[in-house]
Protein backbone atom coordinates (compact mmCIF):
# COMPACT_ATOMS: atom_id res chain seq x y z
CA UNK A 1 0.00 0.00 0.00
CA UNK A 2 3.37 2.38 0.07
CA UNK A 3 2.79 3.29 -3.35
CA UNK A 4 -0.47 5.05 -2.33
CA UNK A 5 1.07 7.49 -0.07
CA UNK A 6 2.76 10.10 -3.10
CA UNK A 7 -0.44 9.72 -5.11
CA UNK A 8 -2.74 10.59 -2.38
CA UNK A 9 0.14 13.61 -1.77
CA UNK A 10 0.17 14.55 -5.12
CA UNK A 11 -3.71 14.46 -5.34
CA UNK A 12 -3.75 16.80 -2.34
CA UNK A 13 -1.07 19.04 -3.71
CA UNK A 14 -3.41 19.00 -7.05
CA UNK A 15 -6.54 20.14 -5.49
CA UNK A 16 -4.94 22.81 -2.80
CA UNK A 17 -3.11 24.40 -6.05
CA UNK A 18 -6.59 24.41 -7.90
CA UNK A 19 -8.28 25.82 -5.12
CA UNK A 20 -5.21 28.53 -4.96
CA UNK A 21 -6.08 29.66 -8.17
CA UNK A 22 -9.72 29.32 -8.35
CA UNK A 23 -9.49 31.99 -5.22
CA UNK A 24 -6.66 33.78 -6.53
CA UNK A 25 -8.61 34.25 -9.57
CA UNK A 26 -11.74 35.54 -8.06
CA UNK A 27 -9.55 37.72 -5.86
CA UNK A 28 -7.19 39.18 -8.42
CA UNK A 29 -8.69 39.08 -11.67
CA UNK A 30 -11.13 41.56 -12.93
CA UNK A 31 -13.10 40.92 -16.11
CA UNK A 32 -14.99 44.30 -16.13
CA UNK A 33 -18.56 44.51 -17.75
CA UNK A 34 -19.46 41.60 -20.56
CA UNK A 35 -21.87 42.17 -22.81
CA UNK A 36 -23.96 38.44 -23.27
CA UNK A 37 -26.08 38.94 -27.08
CA UNK A 38 -29.12 36.47 -26.78
CA UNK A 39 -30.29 34.96 -30.23
CA UNK A 40 -28.55 37.81 -32.67
CA UNK A 41 -29.40 40.82 -30.83
CA UNK A 42 -33.03 39.46 -29.43
CA UNK A 43 -31.58 40.65 -26.11
CA UNK A 44 -28.62 42.52 -24.78
CA UNK A 45 -27.46 41.86 -21.39
CA UNK A 46 -24.35 44.09 -19.52
CA UNK A 47 -23.12 41.69 -16.78
CA UNK A 48 -19.81 41.86 -14.35
CA UNK A 49 -17.22 39.18 -15.79
CA UNK A 50 -16.13 36.54 -13.40
CA UNK A 51 -19.29 34.71 -12.58
CA UNK A 52 -20.59 31.48 -13.98
CA UNK A 53 -23.07 31.98 -17.41
CA UNK A 54 -25.56 30.54 -15.40
CA UNK A 55 -25.46 33.24 -12.54
CA UNK A 56 -25.12 36.06 -15.00
CA UNK A 57 -28.38 34.69 -16.24
CA UNK A 58 -30.24 34.55 -13.30
CA UNK A 59 -29.47 37.81 -12.20
CA UNK A 60 -31.01 38.91 -15.58
CA UNK A 61 -34.48 36.84 -14.67
CA UNK A 62 -33.34 34.61 -17.39
CA UNK A 63 -34.02 31.29 -15.64
CA UNK A 64 -32.05 28.06 -17.35
CA UNK A 65 -33.44 24.74 -15.90
CA UNK A 66 -30.82 23.82 -13.04
CA UNK A 67 -31.42 20.94 -10.68
CA UNK A 68 -28.25 20.56 -8.93
CA UNK A 69 -27.59 24.43 -7.95
CA UNK A 70 -25.08 24.91 -10.69
CA UNK A 71 -22.50 22.61 -9.38
CA UNK A 72 -22.55 20.59 -12.78
CA UNK A 73 -24.15 17.45 -11.84
CA UNK A 74 -27.65 17.60 -13.06
CA UNK A 75 -26.95 18.50 -16.86
CA UNK A 76 -29.89 20.52 -17.22
CA UNK A 77 -28.20 23.92 -17.81
CA UNK A 78 -27.74 23.32 -21.46
CA UNK A 79 -27.37 26.69 -23.58
CA UNK A 80 -25.91 27.02 -27.40
CA UNK A 81 -22.38 29.27 -26.68
CA UNK A 82 -21.53 30.57 -30.72
CA UNK A 83 -18.62 32.38 -29.47
CA UNK A 84 -17.23 33.44 -26.17
CA UNK A 85 -17.20 30.35 -24.14
CA UNK A 86 -13.73 29.25 -23.83
CA UNK A 87 -12.81 25.54 -24.24
CA UNK A 88 -15.43 22.47 -23.36
CA UNK A 89 -14.66 21.48 -20.14
CA UNK A 90 -14.10 17.82 -18.92
CA UNK A 91 -16.67 18.65 -16.35
CA UNK A 92 -19.49 19.06 -19.14
CA UNK A 93 -18.48 16.46 -21.72
CA UNK A 94 -20.44 13.57 -19.82
CA UNK A 95 -24.05 15.65 -19.61
CA UNK A 96 -23.64 15.95 -23.84
CA UNK A 97 -23.88 13.84 -26.36
CA UNK A 98 -21.46 14.70 -29.31
CA UNK A 99 -23.77 15.81 -31.45
CA UNK A 100 -24.43 18.36 -28.92
CA UNK A 101 -21.03 19.06 -28.37
CA UNK A 102 -20.58 19.50 -32.33
CA UNK A 103 -23.40 22.03 -32.21
CA UNK A 104 -21.63 24.26 -29.49
CA UNK A 105 -23.67 23.00 -26.71
CA UNK A 106 -22.32 23.94 -23.18
CA UNK A 107 -23.59 23.57 -19.55
CA UNK A 108 -24.48 27.30 -18.57
CA UNK A 109 -22.81 26.29 -14.61
CA UNK A 110 -19.40 25.74 -16.06
CA UNK A 111 -19.00 28.19 -18.11
CA UNK A 112 -16.95 31.60 -17.24
CA UNK A 113 -18.14 34.72 -18.45
CA UNK A 114 -14.66 36.34 -19.10
CA UNK A 115 -15.49 38.25 -22.60
CA UNK A 116 -18.30 38.99 -24.50
CA UNK A 117 -20.32 35.92 -25.31
CA UNK A 118 -22.98 35.12 -28.15
CA UNK A 119 -25.21 32.64 -27.10
CA UNK A 120 -28.82 31.03 -28.30
CA UNK A 121 -31.58 30.40 -26.00
CA UNK A 122 -35.26 28.84 -27.07
CA UNK A 123 -37.36 31.45 -27.19
CA UNK A 124 -39.45 29.31 -24.10
CA UNK A 125 -36.70 29.73 -21.82
CA UNK A 126 -36.99 33.83 -22.11
CA UNK A 127 -40.11 33.98 -21.04
CA UNK A 128 -40.10 31.82 -17.81
CA UNK A 129 -40.45 33.67 -14.74
CA UNK A 130 -40.02 33.48 -10.98
CA UNK A 131 -42.99 32.94 -8.87
CA UNK A 132 -43.52 33.43 -5.52
CA UNK A 133 -46.30 31.43 -4.27
CA UNK A 134 -47.81 29.83 -1.30
CA UNK A 135 -49.28 26.15 -0.18
CA UNK A 136 -53.17 26.40 -0.39
CA UNK A 137 -53.21 22.62 0.54
CA UNK A 138 -51.28 19.83 0.85
CA UNK A 139 -52.95 16.37 0.75
CA UNK A 140 -51.87 12.47 1.00
CA UNK A 141 -52.74 10.83 -2.23
CA UNK A 142 -50.73 7.30 -1.24
CA UNK A 143 -48.76 6.00 1.16
CA UNK A 144 -45.36 7.65 -0.81
CA UNK A 145 -47.13 10.72 -2.97
CA UNK A 146 -48.64 13.83 -1.88
CA UNK A 147 -50.83 16.53 -3.74
CA UNK A 148 -49.45 19.74 -3.32
CA UNK A 149 -51.66 22.98 -4.38
CA UNK A 150 -49.67 26.28 -4.77
CA UNK A 151 -51.58 29.05 -4.98
CA UNK A 152 -49.85 31.81 -7.09
CA UNK A 153 -48.82 35.61 -5.65
CA UNK A 154 -46.49 37.29 -7.44
CA UNK A 155 -46.63 36.99 -10.69
CA UNK A 156 -50.62 36.21 -9.90
CA UNK A 157 -51.06 34.14 -13.45
CA UNK A 158 -49.02 31.72 -15.00
CA UNK A 159 -49.49 30.45 -18.81
CA UNK A 160 -48.18 27.13 -19.67
CA UNK A 161 -48.91 24.67 -21.87
CA UNK A 162 -50.18 21.25 -21.04
CA UNK A 163 -47.14 18.77 -20.41
CA UNK A 164 -45.02 21.39 -18.98
CA UNK A 165 -43.07 21.59 -15.68
CA UNK A 166 -41.78 23.88 -13.14
CA UNK A 167 -38.79 23.91 -10.85
CA UNK A 168 -39.43 24.25 -6.79
CA UNK A 169 -36.51 25.61 -4.78
CA UNK A 170 -35.85 23.74 -1.69
CA UNK A 171 -33.09 24.48 0.64
CA UNK A 172 -30.06 22.31 1.00
CA UNK A 173 -27.18 22.25 3.09
CA UNK A 174 -25.15 23.94 0.11
CA UNK A 175 -27.86 26.42 0.24
CA UNK A 176 -30.98 26.86 -2.29
CA UNK A 177 -31.46 24.45 -5.18
CA UNK A 178 -34.41 23.66 -7.97
CA UNK A 179 -36.17 20.54 -8.37
CA UNK A 180 -38.13 19.92 -11.29
CA UNK A 181 -41.91 18.88 -11.11
CA UNK A 182 -44.74 18.55 -13.56
CA UNK A 183 -47.37 20.70 -13.40
CA UNK A 184 -50.66 18.56 -12.58
CA UNK A 185 -53.31 21.08 -13.19
CA UNK A 186 -54.95 22.46 -15.90
CA UNK A 187 -53.34 25.27 -18.48
CA UNK A 188 -56.89 26.91 -17.66
CA UNK A 189 -56.32 27.05 -13.71
CA UNK A 190 -53.82 30.24 -14.58
CA UNK A 191 -53.50 31.47 -10.73
CA UNK A 192 -52.12 27.77 -9.22
CA UNK A 193 -50.01 24.99 -9.49
CA UNK A 194 -50.72 21.47 -8.59
CA UNK A 195 -48.44 19.19 -8.12
CA UNK A 196 -48.22 15.33 -7.59
CA UNK A 197 -44.51 14.72 -5.68
CA UNK A 198 -43.88 11.30 -4.88
CA UNK A 199 -40.96 10.55 -1.33
CA UNK A 200 -37.84 9.76 -2.35
CA UNK A 201 -35.98 8.73 0.54
CA UNK A 202 -33.04 11.33 1.47
CA UNK A 203 -34.57 13.42 -1.89
CA UNK A 204 -33.68 17.04 -1.02
CA UNK A 205 -36.70 17.97 -3.27
CA UNK A 206 -39.35 15.51 -2.08
CA UNK A 207 -38.46 15.73 1.53
CA UNK A 208 -38.85 19.84 1.26
CA UNK A 209 -42.24 19.37 -0.23
CA UNK A 210 -43.91 16.06 1.95
CA UNK A 211 -43.00 18.58 4.73
CA UNK A 212 -44.62 21.72 3.41
CA UNK A 213 -48.67 22.57 4.99
CA UNK A 214 -50.78 24.74 4.47
CA UNK A 215 -49.89 28.69 4.37
CA UNK A 216 -46.17 27.96 4.12
CA UNK A 217 -44.24 30.32 1.11
CA UNK A 218 -42.49 28.44 -2.21
CA UNK A 219 -40.43 29.88 -5.10
CA UNK A 220 -40.97 28.32 -7.98
CA UNK A 221 -39.58 29.24 -11.76
CA UNK A 222 -41.58 28.41 -14.78
CA UNK A 223 -42.66 26.96 -16.87
CA UNK A 224 -40.31 24.69 -18.97
CA UNK A 225 -40.48 22.08 -21.12
CA UNK A 226 -40.88 20.75 -24.80
CA UNK A 227 -44.19 19.00 -25.34
CA UNK A 228 -46.73 20.58 -27.77
CA UNK A 229 -50.00 19.20 -28.60
CA UNK A 230 -51.40 18.52 -31.40
CA UNK A 231 -53.74 20.72 -32.52
CA UNK A 232 -55.66 18.41 -34.73
CA UNK A 233 -59.33 16.98 -32.57
CA UNK A 234 -59.18 14.02 -34.89
CA UNK A 235 -55.79 13.26 -33.28
CA UNK A 236 -56.40 10.85 -30.57
CA UNK A 237 -54.17 11.35 -27.13
CA UNK A 238 -53.12 8.75 -25.50
CA UNK A 239 -51.47 8.87 -22.22
CA UNK A 240 -49.28 6.46 -20.12
CA UNK A 241 -48.03 6.83 -16.94
CA UNK A 242 -46.83 5.15 -13.22
CA UNK A 243 -46.71 6.62 -9.79
CA UNK A 244 -46.09 10.66 -9.95
CA UNK A 245 -45.66 9.99 -13.55
CA UNK A 246 -49.20 11.12 -13.06
CA UNK A 247 -49.11 14.93 -12.93
CA UNK A 248 -48.48 15.76 -16.38
CA UNK A 249 -51.35 13.30 -17.69
CA UNK A 250 -53.98 14.99 -15.83
CA UNK A 251 -52.97 18.16 -16.43
CA UNK A 252 -53.95 16.83 -20.54
CA UNK A 253 -56.43 15.34 -19.75
CA UNK A 254 -58.10 18.03 -18.29
CA UNK A 255 -57.11 20.45 -20.85
CA UNK A 256 -57.91 18.30 -23.47
CA UNK A 257 -61.28 18.10 -22.46
CA UNK A 258 -62.12 21.29 -21.79
CA UNK A 259 -60.88 22.42 -25.03
CA UNK A 260 -62.27 18.75 -27.12
CA UNK A 261 -65.08 18.01 -25.34
CA UNK A 262 -65.58 15.02 -27.77
CA UNK A 263 -61.83 14.45 -28.61
CA UNK A 264 -60.95 10.81 -28.02
CA UNK A 265 -58.29 10.50 -25.01
CA UNK A 266 -57.08 7.34 -23.31
CA UNK A 267 -55.27 7.48 -20.07
CA UNK A 268 -53.26 4.01 -19.08
CA UNK A 269 -51.85 4.18 -15.91
CA UNK A 270 -49.82 1.11 -14.15
CA UNK A 271 -49.90 1.01 -10.32
CA UNK A 272 -48.03 -2.20 -8.59
CA UNK A 273 -51.00 -2.46 -5.61
CA UNK A 274 -54.17 -1.07 -4.85
CA UNK A 275 -52.24 0.99 -1.90
CA UNK A 276 -50.68 3.05 -5.25
CA UNK A 277 -53.90 4.27 -7.00
CA UNK A 278 -55.23 7.45 -6.38
CA UNK A 279 -57.94 10.12 -8.89
CA UNK A 280 -59.06 6.64 -9.96
CA UNK A 281 -62.23 8.34 -8.61
CA UNK A 282 -62.14 11.36 -10.61
CA UNK A 283 -61.27 9.98 -13.65
CA UNK A 284 -64.17 7.74 -13.59
CA UNK A 285 -66.39 10.79 -12.53
CA UNK A 286 -64.60 12.29 -15.89
CA UNK A 287 -65.32 9.51 -18.03
CA UNK A 288 -69.26 9.77 -17.58
CA UNK A 289 -69.62 12.79 -18.93
CA UNK A 290 -67.08 12.24 -21.58
CA UNK A 291 -67.51 8.65 -23.32
CA UNK A 292 -64.78 9.24 -25.35
CA UNK A 293 -61.97 9.64 -22.16
CA UNK A 294 -61.38 6.31 -21.90
CA UNK A 295 -59.12 5.45 -18.35
CA UNK A 296 -57.48 2.23 -17.99
CA UNK A 297 -55.60 1.12 -14.11
CA UNK A 298 -53.73 -1.62 -14.22
CA UNK A 299 -52.18 -3.78 -11.05
CA UNK A 300 -48.75 -5.12 -11.49
CA UNK A 301 -47.95 -7.10 -8.14
CA UNK A 302 -50.30 -10.30 -7.62
CA UNK A 303 -53.57 -9.57 -5.37
CA UNK A 304 -52.56 -9.69 -1.85
CA UNK A 305 -55.02 -11.04 1.12
CA UNK A 306 -58.08 -9.03 1.55
CA UNK A 307 -57.16 -6.34 -1.64
CA UNK A 308 -59.95 -6.30 -4.21
CA UNK A 309 -59.43 -5.15 -7.83
CA UNK A 310 -61.50 -5.66 -10.76
CA UNK A 311 -59.76 -3.33 -13.28
CA UNK A 312 -56.56 -4.74 -15.44
CA UNK A 313 -53.74 -6.45 -14.45
CA UNK A 314 -50.13 -6.75 -15.73
CA UNK A 315 -47.63 -4.24 -17.01
CA UNK A 316 -49.34 -1.26 -18.24
CA UNK A 317 -47.80 -1.52 -22.05
CA UNK A 318 -50.17 -4.97 -22.11
CA UNK A 319 -53.10 -3.13 -21.16
CA UNK A 320 -52.12 -0.61 -23.97
CA UNK A 321 -51.54 -3.20 -26.82
CA UNK A 322 -55.44 -4.91 -25.06
CA UNK A 323 -57.04 -1.66 -25.89
CA UNK A 324 -55.47 0.08 -28.61
CA UNK A 325 -57.12 -0.34 -32.26
CA UNK A 326 -54.17 -0.13 -35.17
CA UNK A 327 -53.45 2.44 -37.05
CA UNK A 328 -55.01 5.40 -35.16
CA UNK A 329 -53.90 9.12 -36.00
CA UNK A 330 -52.37 9.49 -32.64
CA UNK A 331 -49.99 11.34 -30.23
CA UNK A 332 -48.64 9.43 -27.18
CA UNK A 333 -47.28 11.13 -24.03
CA UNK A 334 -45.67 8.38 -21.59
CA UNK A 335 -44.06 9.35 -18.34
CA UNK A 336 -42.92 7.02 -15.80
CA UNK A 337 -39.36 4.74 -15.40
CA UNK A 338 -37.31 3.71 -18.51
CA UNK A 339 -38.45 -0.20 -18.44
CA UNK A 340 -41.92 1.30 -18.95
CA UNK A 341 -40.99 4.03 -21.26
CA UNK A 342 -39.55 1.29 -23.45
CA UNK A 343 -41.98 -1.64 -23.21
CA UNK A 344 -44.65 1.12 -24.34
CA UNK A 345 -42.93 2.42 -27.07
CA UNK A 346 -42.64 -0.70 -28.28
CA UNK A 347 -46.54 -1.63 -28.22
CA UNK A 348 -47.26 2.07 -29.69
CA UNK A 349 -45.04 1.72 -32.37
CA UNK A 350 -46.53 -1.66 -33.32
CA UNK A 351 -49.97 0.39 -33.19
CA UNK A 352 -48.24 2.30 -36.37
CA UNK A 353 -47.03 5.40 -34.07
CA UNK A 354 -43.98 7.48 -35.39
CA UNK A 355 -41.26 8.16 -32.80
CA UNK A 356 -41.86 11.69 -33.63
CA UNK A 357 -45.66 11.44 -32.06
CA UNK A 358 -44.27 9.45 -29.28
CA UNK A 359 -43.05 11.93 -26.26
CA UNK A 360 -41.91 10.65 -22.90
CA UNK A 361 -40.53 11.76 -19.76
CA UNK A 362 -38.09 8.93 -17.53
CA UNK A 363 -37.47 9.37 -14.25
S1 LIG B 1 -26.99 23.51 -13.25
FE1 LIG B 1 -26.74 21.38 -13.00
S2 LIG B 1 -25.27 20.89 -14.51
FE2 LIG B 1 -25.48 23.00 -14.68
Amino acid sequence: MDFLLPVVVLAGLFLALAGALLLAERVLVNYGVCTIDINSGGRTLEVDGGQSLLNSLYGEEIFIPSACGGRGSCGYCKVTVLSGGGPLLPTETPYLTRREARANTRLACQVKVRNDVELRIPEDLLNVKLFAARVESATTLTHDIKEIKLSLISPEEIEQRPGQYVQVQAPSPEGPVFRAYSISSPVYEKDRVELVVRLVPGGIGSTYIHNLNAGDPVTLTGPFGEFHLNEDPNVEIICVGGGCGMAPMRNIIHTVLERWPERSIWLFFGCRTTKDIFYYDEFKALQKDHPNFHVIYALSDPLGPGEEWEGETGFIHLSADKYLEPDVPRQAFLCGPPPMIEAVTGILAKKGLKPEDIFYDKF
